[in-house]
């Protein structure tokens, strides 16, 4: 075994041989404990990245390592203990006719024994707050329950790096913000890397790092600090920066100036005190 990070080293994928190369010489390296958010326009590769990541494709060139061991057909069960993804829609992802048998069925897949079983259904559902959901049926459940229960299912494995693929997209503002907290929790709690692939910009200022797609190629890598800071040029690739972000710029073209670039509430407010108590 290697150290605990998903390497891309120098990876282009196409989906077809007659068809444009989505990704072209990607390469990023994905640490312990860290939250990685992956941003970038509408076919800029995103979900094609988290696809290669646990290995439902396979590039053409460059390699792709989990924990130093290269992604390919024969490792490709071991790769997926440890990368466990989650999809935008949960209705595709459930296969259980109950929520304890649905989070059982990726556990069964890999071969774990009964009673490590049961334990793991336990703790995984109360980590997400649906133990008490156990015998209900997944598809009566409400969008965020489903994808509750869609992360309960990819913790019980264990694995060491969780991928959302816009996995809180249809959910309210409430619903989404709830779930980020309850996968932030765990991710804390049970040193986990999250790779999160989302639009809202709120969620990715709260990452540790930032990956800027832009059409196939790794445009940017930086803290949301970094990459919002230079952001006409973020503008220039067709996204959108945070709320707080316009309000501060807005705040500067009125003659405010800010010591450094707010990404929340919080720190606007901050910078402002500091200013006011400077006056
Ligand atoms: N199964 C497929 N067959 C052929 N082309 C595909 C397939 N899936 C995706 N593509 C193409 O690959 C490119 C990258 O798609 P991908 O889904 O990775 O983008 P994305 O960044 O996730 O976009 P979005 O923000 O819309 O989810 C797009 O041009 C898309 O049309
Ligand atoms: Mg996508």
């Amino acid at each position: 075994m290697g150290e605990r990070q998903v390497e891309f080293r120098n990876v282009s994928f196409r989906y077809q041989e007659d068809m444009p190369w989505v990704l072209k010489d990607v390469s990023f390296t994905i640490g312990p404990d860290e939250w990685v958010a992956i941003i970038g326009h509408n076919g800029s590769g995103k979900s094609t990245i988290a696809k290669l990541m646990n290995g439902l494709l396979f590039p053409q060139e460059g390699e792709i390592l989990v924990d130093g061991i290269r992604v390919n057909q024969e490792t490709v069960w071991d790769v997926r203990k440890q990368v466990g993804m989650v999809f935008q829609n949960p209705d595709n992802q459930f296969v259980g006719t109950t929520v304890r048998d649905d989070v059982a069925f990726g556990m069964e897949n890999h071969g774990m024994p009964r009673e490590l079983m049961v334990k793991r259904i336990e703790e995984s559902l109360s980590a997400v707050g649906m133990q008490e959901y156990k015998i209900h049926e997944p598809h009566r459940l409400s969008g965020g329950q489903k994808q509750r229960v869609a992360i309960a299912s990819i913790l019980a494995v264990s694995p060491e790096f969780i991928i959302l693929d816009e996995a809180t997209a249809m959910l309210d503002p409430k619903g989404r913000k709830e779930i980020m907290q309850t996968i932030h929790g765990v991710q804390k709690e049970r040193d986990l890397s999250l790779i999160t692939i989302t639009h809202d910009l709120h969620e990715v200022t709260q990452a540790s790092r930032v990956i800027v797609m832009n059409q196939g190629e790794v445009w940017m890598q930086g803290t949301p600090r970094e990459v919002f800071s230079r952001k006409e040029h973020v503008i220039e690739i067709g996204l959108d920066t945070p709320f707080i972000s316009k309000l501060a710029d807005h705040l500067k073209a009125e003659g405010v100036s800010l010591a450094r670039e707010p990404l929340n509430h919080q720190e606007l407010l901050e910078e402002l005190w500091t200013l006011r108590s400077t006056m």
